[in-house]
């Protein structure tokens, strides 16, 4: 493995690692597990969308239920909650009922590449019109006290890269604190590669901390982000719940200390935890789909979840699956993938 410190000097400036918004997977119960594990500086939750009304309370204690504890994670990490929408006003004033409820920051989304989210003016399509970004931002940015952060979070471009300088300093000039780089246009979606080479100019120059974002499934890819973009703060998306001790296992490689070594066992048990709190938390009838959603993502680095998932795969019954994951694996479990 390639060794992090070689590559990533935080002397100078700290290393800041944040959980990704991720719409239908990174939930209030997701992240609670994946910041008990450690590593992470902040959370953002998934876009709440904003379309023709200031919303009730309860829409965002069901998006961010840690507002009632303070807007931290049960670890204390703090949430901040993501706004999607096109309207300035609206925008700025269902920010101001998040942060009245205690959000800690407010994250703007201007990278959701889904249509249906583009054809209502939101997500992705708004880098089309980087001064309506800057709108967008300013009226957020005024409405919510100073001590607040506000965050934006922006693709490359939409269908080219070409304009990304432009977008990204009307965010910069609407006033954000600090701004997420996924580093795919919205044309480019999820496939890979990330291009992090195009964050160094804009990470050299910026007024505001630039987190980069996108393909960071290991240490070695935070580390070659890092030395590639100039950043030092990440936004760390599939990667984690592939590898849910990533945030740990970066820390760990900077400061030359051992990887945390979490095991399949380990991971069980947070399985097992994850369905049962789903049951509890929202219906025993829903609860099996997230849990075989993440043994998809979880297979890439544990191949003993691959196996897991073909077993549990036609389970819809609570029960069935709870004594599926309690049971212990039929074969050897199989060496971990050599991830990093
Ligand atoms: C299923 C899924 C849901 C997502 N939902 C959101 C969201 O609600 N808000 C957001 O800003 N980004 C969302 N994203 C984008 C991720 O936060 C991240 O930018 C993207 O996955 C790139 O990082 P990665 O390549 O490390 O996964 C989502 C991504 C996925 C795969």
């Amino acid at each position: 493995m390639q060794s992090v410190p070689a590559l990533l000097n935080t002397e100078e400036k700290p290393l800041r690692l944040i959980l990704a918004p991720m719409e239908g997977v990174m939930d209030g119960i997701m992240r609670d597990i994946l910041t008990s594990i450690g590593g992470f500086d902040r959370c953002v939750t998934e876009f709440v969308r904003i379309s023709q009304t200031v919303l009730p309370p309860r829409v965002f204690y069901r998006l961010c239920p840690e507002l009632k504890q303070d807007g931290r994670t049960a670890a204390g990490v703090p949430v901040f909650v993501q706004l999607l929408g096109s309207d300035p006003h609206l925008m700025a004033e269902n920010a101001r009922v998040a942060v009245n409820l205690g959000a800690p920051g407010i994250d703007l989304n201007f990278g959701c590449p889904a249509k249906t989210v583009n054809k209502s003016q939101g997500g992705a399509v708004l880098l089309k019109t980087p001064d309506h970004i800057e709108r967008i931002c300013a009226a957020v940015r005024h409405a919510v006290p100073e001590a607040i952060p506000v965050t934006a979070k922006i693709r490359l471009g939409f269908d080219t890269d070409d304009h990304f300088e432009d977008i990204a300093e009307s965010a910069i000039r609407g006033g954000v604190d600090e701004l997420t780089v996924h580093a795919r246009t919205r044309r480019q979606g999820y496939r890979p590669p990330a291009h992090w080479h195009r964050l160094a100019e804009l990470n050299q120059h910026s007024p505001i901390p630039i987190n980069a974002n996108g393909e960071l499934w290991t240490t070695t890819d935070v580390a070659t982000c890092g030395r590639v973009s100039g950043c030092h703060r990440f936004m760390l998306a599939r990667g984690a719940l592939c590898r849910p001790d990533l945030a740990l296992s970066v820390r760990a490689a900077i400061q030359g200390a051992p990887q945390p070594s979490t095991s399949w066992d380990d991971i069980r048990a947070l399985l097992i935890s994850y369905l049962e709190r789903n049951a509890s938390t929202y219906d025993p009838r829903y609860a099996c789909n997230p849990t075989k959603q993440w043994l998809v993502y979880l297979q890439y680095y544990y191949p003993q979840a691959g196996a897991l998932f073909a077993r549990v795969k036609r389970l819809n019954q609570f029960d069935q699956m709870l004594t599926a994951l309690k049971a212990p694996a039929v074969t050897e479990p199989a060496e971990l993938v050599d991830a990093a």
